[in-house]
């Protein structure tokens, strides 16, 4: 800490992955700068807790998100990590990172904010212990999974008797639900984690996805049909090369078919959680350990619970259960109960320019709020920091108001009709690598591939055929370029997987395409295929 000094340049909320993230960049602007964290340690999520109302990683967490798309930009994670690294792994990633940025000089620990407003153009910020931050600038950091969506008193659940929990406060699966039948309620990763989980010790799950979900695992042992030696991380998938072969933002039609022919339509063909929604369209839940439970008849999926009669539960396909516990696995909602006057409870990040600063005031910047279909929030947070820090130091300047609210309300437009197919509960979900090309256009780091290849056309074909790595956005800058040439190629066998996909299997993708088409198209009336839209009429 700065001694007992409280007038700081930048104030950040709270000492998660995006919280330090903006200490590190802001820093590095040479702005004085203090984090303030409710917490008796950094970490946020990954500081794992047995506390039921502090959300936290379940004892068995690992990241969904490989290492290589989720690391820090400039602080690879150690060459020991496995592809998906434990919780703790992460943690104590977070507190070497504080150690080789000198973070933690910088970190209030203890000091929950209680309230915000701004008077005489300076933010003024309370802590639980009556003290008072004050600053220019405010940079909130909150996390995104703070308040849990509560369903308990949804129709659904209102006549339920047995125990009804949420996610958020199960750390582990007790072995007292050894004989037990359970619902899990919900298609994120907390329910899928959850349920595979439960599946090795309870007696039977039912697990309600009443939206319907996309599925693609972590890691395959081949590309289905081709034979192979090595496991694959199946979001190593994402070079530059791969993105303009089939960009996210189209349909990509070819590879969908390739997805349903290798996992089954949705990435796991179960006719319960089918979604309208097309591929990269809608969230996809990459805990997929949970589909091969489903074929050992531990699990049964269902679509949704109609409603409950004490422990009986009415599923909506017809069907009645006697059900000792359900988890609501209903997610969380973005929220900022320490804001006095600026920010209600009804704030919509899609308002916000490029869903970080606030519109009407952006001296108030929000990082780590949005959420990526694939990617990582720690990926799109880094980015997110040094834009934020660039503009408060005053390197980049911001749009004028009516260039920001033009391209806000383009921005809306665009994320708003890529996610039609969705109930649009997850209110910042983009596509990681569109929405990271964006922000390296502000911040003036996207990387330059033509000047590449026109001084290093190896270096070039290695940046382009490498998986997505944040490091890529320090490329124009020479000095760290042995640096992410050495990133890339502790990904190297990874590599190959890539350039296998596309250029062994692009070629049979047409021929793919034309047998399932030709397969529905005959017998589709025969198989009775039904496609349900997700219902926008049942938000919390
Ligand atoms: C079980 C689980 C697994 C996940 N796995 C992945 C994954 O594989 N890949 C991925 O990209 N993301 C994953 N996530 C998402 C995760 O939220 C991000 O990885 C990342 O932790 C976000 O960091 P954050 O700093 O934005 O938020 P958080 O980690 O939530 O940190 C917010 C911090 O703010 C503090 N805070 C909140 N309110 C106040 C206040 N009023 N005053 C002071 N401090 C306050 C909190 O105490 C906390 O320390 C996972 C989330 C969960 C719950
Ligand atoms: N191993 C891991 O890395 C891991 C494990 C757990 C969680 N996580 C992360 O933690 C975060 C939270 O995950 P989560 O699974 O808790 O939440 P989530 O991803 O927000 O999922 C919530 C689910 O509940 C459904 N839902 C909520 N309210 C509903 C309603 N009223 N009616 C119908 N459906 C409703 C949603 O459906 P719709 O979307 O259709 O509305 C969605 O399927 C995510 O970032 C996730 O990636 C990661």
């Amino acid at each position: 800490m700065n001694g007992e000094a409280k007038d700081y340049d930048v104030v950040i909320v709270g000492a998660g992955w995006s919280g330090l993230l903006a200490c590190k960049y802001c820093l590095a602007e040479g702005l004085n700068t203090v984090v303030l964290e409710a917490r008796d340690r950094i970490g946020g999520v990954w500081a794992y807790t047995d506390d039921p109302t502090q959300t936290s990683v379940m004892e068995t967490t690992r990241t969904t998100s490989s290492r290589c798309i989720t690391e820090i930009s400039d602080f690879p994670m150690p060459a020991d990590y496995p592809d998906f690294p434990w919780h703790w792994q992460i943690n104590s990633y977070l507190a070497g990172y504080c150690a080789r940025y000198g973070l933690s000089a910088h970190i209030a620990l203890n000091r929950p904010v209680v309230g915000i407003r701004k008077t005489a153009g300076k933010w003024r910020i309370a802590t639980f212990d009556g003290t008072e931050w004050t600053a220019p600038n405010i940079i909130v950091a909150s996390g995104v999974h703070r308040d849990p969506i509560d369903v308990s008193d949804d129709p659904r659940f209102r006549n339920y008797s047995g125990k009804l929990v949420h996610s958020g406060s199960v750390k582990r699966v007790s072995r007292e639900f050894t004989d037990e039948t359970v619902v899990v309620w919900g298609g994120g990763e907390s329910a899928s984690d959850i349920a595979s989980e439960a599946s090795g010790i309870v007696n039977h799950i039912y697990f309600c996805i009443p939206n319907g979900q996309w599925f693609l695992p972590r890691v395959v042992d081949r590309w289905p049909p081709f034979p192979s030696a090595r496991r694959k991380v199946v979001d190593h998938t994402s070079s530059r090369l791969r993105l303009l072969l089939s960009p996210t933002h189209q349909y990509a039609p070819l590879i969908y078919q390739y997805l349903e022919y290798a996992f089954g339509f949705n990435g796991h063909g179960q006719e319960a959680w089918r979604t309208a929604a097309p591929y990269q369209r809608s969230f996809v839940n990459k805990s997929s350990e949970v589909l091969a439970q489903l074929k050992k008849g531990k699990i049964t999926p269902k679509r949704d619970v109609l409603r409950c009669d004490g422990k009986m539960v009415h599923f909506s396909d017809g069907t009645v259960a006697r059900v000792d516990l359900i988890v609501t696995c209903s997610g969380y909602r973005a929220s900022f109960p320490f804001f006095e006057d600026a920010i209600g409870a009804d704030a919509n990040q899609r308002d916000w320019f490029k869903q970080v600063f606030y519109d009407a005031d952006p001296s108030l910047a929000f990082v780590g709020f949005v959420r990526p279909v694939i990617g990582s929030i720690p990926g799109i947070a880094e980015l997110q920091s040094r834009y934020v820090a660039a503009v408060f130091s005053g390197k980049r300047r911001l749009p004028d108001p009516d260039a920001r609210a033009k391209t806000i309300a383009a921005d809306a437009r665009f994320w708003n009709h890529h996610f039609r197919f969705t109930s649009g509960r997850l209110a910042g979900l983009v596509d990681h690598f569109i929405y990271c090309n964006q922000l390296a256009k502000l911040i003036g780091c996207y990387p330059n591939f033509g000047r590449l290849m026109l001084s290093n056309p190896k270096r070039w074909w290695k940046a382009v055929t490498a998986p997505w790595n944040g490091c890529q956005f320090w490329l124009n800058d020479r000095r760290h370029r042995n640096r992410i040439f050495e990133t890339y190629r502790r990904y190297d066998d990874n590599r190959i997987s890539q350039i296998y996909i596309f250029l062994v299997l692009a070629p049979l993708l047409p021929l793919v395409g034309l047998y399932t088409r030709a397969r529905v198209l005959l017998f589709s009336a025969r198989l009775g295929h039904r496609v349900v839209a997700p219902s926008r009429n049942n938000r919390p």
